[in-house]
C-alpha cells in the first residue's frame, strides 16, 4: 500500500512510524515533512500541509491508497472533503465536523444545545459590549478567538486590566486576524487537566489512552504558554470511574450530537478536559491528534494504527479490537533557545544516532546532518512498566540529543507522579 500522511511536526513523525509496523505499507509519503520526518518517508518539501489542490494531485499522481490529513488548518479547510471527491480515503473529519474545533463559538454552541459540561460562557462580536461585560464578570475570566489561532488564542485574564487588553489584541489589533472577530468569553475554571484522545467512525467512540500535557514554557509551569513542552501518559488523575462518567456525559453525547447536527465526526476527537469540584469539563475540542500528545500515546498502541484509522473512514469502528500496552510513557521535548518568542535556527542536532523514539519536529536536512529549523525542534519518548521509570529513561535519553541554546524542562511528568502518591 502507498500512504500520504499531511503535516510536518513532532505528531506527523510519530503517526508514521507508528504505521510503519504494519508491513503491507510499502511507501509513505509525508506532504511536506520535515528533515527529521525524511529518515522514515519519502518527504515531498514542496507541497504546503494546506494545499488543497497540491495534496489531491500528488495523490492521484502517485495513486495513493489512503492519506491521513493529521493538522486542524487543512481539516478545518476541507482537505477530507476534497480527497474523497478525488475518490481517494483519507483519515480525519470532513469539513463540516472539524468546524468543532475550527470554531469555538460552534463547539460552545454545541455543548449547551445538547446539555454537555463545560465552563458558562458568552459570545461577543461586538468590542464595545465585550468590554463592558468583563467590567462586572467573575474574575479570573477567559478569553478565547474564535477560529483557529496556533493554540494562542486564549487569554486567561487575572484581572478586569488583563481582560481589556486581551478583548483588544483580539477584536482590535485582530492579532488572530479573523479568528478574532467573534469572541467566548468563559468562566475560569479550575483543577487538573486531562487529554482524552479518541477514535470515532461516528458511530462508536474509542477513547485512547489518557495523557497530560505540560503547557508552559519553565519547570514549574511557569512562562509563556507552549504548543507543549512534554508529555506523560496515562494520565494519573483519569481514573475509571471518571473514564466511565466522561463516556457517559462527553464522548458519546459530543458524537450523537455532531450525527444530529448532520456533522458526522470521523477520525481522532481529542477531549481536553477540566476535572472541576462540579466533574469532568470541556476545556477544548480538537479534530485531530494532539501534538506533543500523540508522542506518548501512540507509542503506547498495541494494536496496527492503519486497521483503526481505516475502520473509523469506513464506519466499521465496533469490529475492531484497539489493545493499549500495560506501561506508562513520557515524551520531553527540545525547543530552542528562546521558545516560543524569539529563537535562532540553524544549529546542528547531535546524539540522535543513540536514541531509538526521537520524533522531530522542527529541523532540516543539509549533507547528511539534521540542523534546528523551529521553535519545538522534537521530542524523546520512552515507555516503561511505571511512569516513573519512563520519566527517567526519557531523560536519560534526551540528555544525549542536543543543540546550541537548547531548552527543556526538567519536571515533565513531577505533578503525575505526586498524584499517584
Ligand atoms: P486551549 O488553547 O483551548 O488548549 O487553551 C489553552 C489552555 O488554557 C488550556 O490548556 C487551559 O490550561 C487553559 N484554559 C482554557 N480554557 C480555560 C478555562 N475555561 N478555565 C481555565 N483554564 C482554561
Ligand atoms: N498539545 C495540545 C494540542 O495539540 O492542541
Amino acid at each position: 500500500m502507498k500512504l500520504a500522511v499531511v503535516g510536518g511536526g513532532g505528531r506527523e513523525h510519530v503517526i508514521i512510524k507508528t504505521l510503519k509496523k504494519n508491513k503491507t505499507i510499502d511507501t509513505i509519503y509525508a506532504i511536506p515533512g520535515n528533515g527529521g520526518i525524511a529518515r522514515d518517508a519519502i518527504c515531498v518539501p514542496d507541497i504546503k500541509a494546506t494545499d488543497i489542490d497540491g495534496v489531491v494531485s500528488f495523490c492521484e499522481d502517485k495513486k495513493i491508497d489512503y492519506v491521513v490529513v493529521a493538522p486542524d488548518d487543512p481539516l478545518v479547510l476541507g482537505m477530507v472533503d476534497a480527497l474523497k471527491a478525488a475518490g481517494i480515503p483519507a483519515f480525519g473529519p470532513e469539513k463540516k465536523a472539524a468546524i468543532i474545533e475550527g470554531s469555538k463559538v460552534f463547539s460552545k454552541n454545541l455543548m449547551k444545545k445538547y446539555g454537555i459540561p463545560t465552563a458558562q460562557y458568552e459570545v461577543f462580536t461586538d468590542i464595545t459590549e465585550a468590554e463592558k461585560y468583563v467590567q462586572t464578570c467573575p474574575i479570573p475570566t477567559v478569553i478565547k478567538a474564535d477560529g483557529l489561532a496556533l493554540g494562542k488564542g486564549v487569554i486567561i485574564a487575572m484581572t478586569r486590566d488583563e481582560a481589556i487588553a486581551g478583548i483588544k489584541t483580539i477584536m482590535e489589533e485582530k492579532k488572530f486576524g479573523h479568528s478574532g472577530d467573534q469572541i467566548v468569553i468563559e468562566e475560569y475554571l479550575e483543577g487538573p487537566e486531562v487529554s482524552v484522545l479518541s477514535f470515532t467512525d461516528g458511530n462508536v467512540v474509542r477513547p485512547m489512552i489518557s495523557s497530560m500535557d505540560h503547557k508552559r514554557a519553565n519547570d514549574g509551569d511557569q512562562g509563556l504558554n507552549t504548543g507543549g513542552m512534554g508529555t506523560v501518559a496515562p494520565n494519573p488523575y483519569y481514573t475509571k470511574e471518571i473514564a466511565d462518567q466522561c463516556m457517559k456525559t462527553i464522548f458519546q453525547p459530543t458524537i450523537d450530537a455532531m450525527n444530529q447536527e448532520g456533522r458526522t465526526f470521523r477520525g481522532c476527537l481529542y477531549f481536553g478536559l477540566m476535572l472541576t469540584k462540579d466533574g469532568p469539563k470541556v476545556i477544548e475540542y480538537n479534530c485531530r491528534f494532539g501534538d506533543p500528545e500523540a508522542q506518548v500515546v501512540l507509542p503506547l498502541l498495541d494494536s496496527d494504527l492503519l486497521t483503526i484509522m481505516q475502520a473509523t473512514t469506513r464506519g466499521t469502528l465496533k469490529d475492531v479490537d484497539i489493545r493499549w500496552k500495560d506501561e506508562s510513557a513520557c515524551c520531553v521535548i527540545e525547543a530552542s533557545g528562546g521558545y516560543p518568542v524569539s529563537y535562532q535556527k540553524g544549529y546542528e542536532i547531535t546524539g540522535l544516532d543513540e536514541v531509538q523514539n526521537a520524533y522531530i519536529a522542527g529541523a532540516k536536512l543539509m549533507d547528511g546532518k539534521l540542523y534546528t529549523d523551529g521553535g519545538r525542534v522534537l521530542g524523546i519518548t520512552e515507555t516503561a512498566p511505571t511512569l516513573r521509570e519512563a520519566i527517567a529513561k526519557a531523560y536519560a535519553s534526551a540528555s544525549k540529543v542536543t543543540f546550541k541554546d537548547m531548552h527543556m524542562r526538567h519536571d515533565i511528568g513531577q505533578r503525575a507522579l505526586k498524584a499517584l502518591q
